[in-house]
């Protein structure tokens, strides 16, 4: 039985106040055994969050992003040394907005996650197709691609610390969301792959999350599918009642 895990994005919002207030929030309530949470937040109020957090064992802190390099003259980068170094367990990476406004490629991201893998962290490698391949029906090869390019090289052991989240680009902030049969036709795909290259007993403990437009009313949906382990959540995260209801489904 695979463990339900639930991601909070909260990509570039909240003042320093109201992310307190949030996390406060998240880690008063109390959660089943086998739920994990993390909150991914701005690099600035990482560690205000792993205080404000630390009473609640299922939930974690998250960065959104880390550098490939361990160190060294990269003017406004953070690396996974330093989030290592500041007890930050967790990394996203590969989100589309990434990829698309900051160019990040599959070798950068191959790139990233190797090196937030060598730091201890654990990594949630976003992938997901955009609605032009969508519409050319191109949506499993191009999250294989995504994968293969990135993640393919992983040993058994490294891919163990990395939970996939599959994110149609077309449904992320647009309040479209993949239906649930969408959904779980790419996560079972997904899990193939996993299968072939990391073996079917990693395939079957693999981490597979579904993440665009999930909030309350649709989470129960999607998260029953067989192959849906959780959720990536943007918008429905920065609010307390609306990112636990999601939680509790
Ligand atoms: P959304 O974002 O829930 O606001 O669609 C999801 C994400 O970008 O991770």
């Amino acid at each position: 039985m695979r463990n339900r895990f639930v991601a909070g994005n909260w990509k570039m919002n909240l003042s320093d106040s109201e992310s307190k207030s949030l996390a406060e929030k998240i880690a008063s309530h109390s959660y089943t055994e086998n739920t994990q949470v993390v909150l991914c937040t701005p690099f600035l109020y990482l560690k205000e969050v792993l205080e404000a957090t630390s009473g609640n064992t299922k939930v974690a802190v998250g960065a959104q992003n880390c550098h490939e390099k361990e160190a060294g003259a990269y003017t406004g980068e953070v690396s996974a040394a330093q989030l290592a170094s500041a007890g930050i367990p967790y990394v996203i990476l590969g989100h589309s907005e990434r990829r698309t406004y900051y160019k990040e490629d599959n070798a950068l991201l191959k790139s990233k996650t190797d090196e937030a893998l060598a730091q201890g962290l654990h990594v949630i490698f976003c992938c997901g197709e955009v609605l032009e391949e969508r519409e050319a029906n191109k949506q499993a090869q191009v999250v294989e691609t995504q994968l293969q390019e990135a993640l393919g090289h992983l040993s058994t052991d490294q891919m163990s610390k990395v939970v996939i989240a599959y994110e149609p680009v077309w449904a992320i902030g647009t309040g479209k969301t993949a239906s649930a049969a969408q959904a779980q036709d790419m996560h079972e795909m997904i899990r193939n792959w996993v299968a072939n290259q990391f073996g079917a007993e990693h395939a079957e403990q693999q981490i597979i999350l579904y993440g665009g437009s999930c909030k309350p009313g649709n989470a129960a949906e999607l998260f029953a599918q067989k192959d849906v382990d959780g959720g990536l959540i943007g918008g429905a995260s920065l609010k307390a009642e609306d990112f636990i209801q999601i939680i509790e489904a």
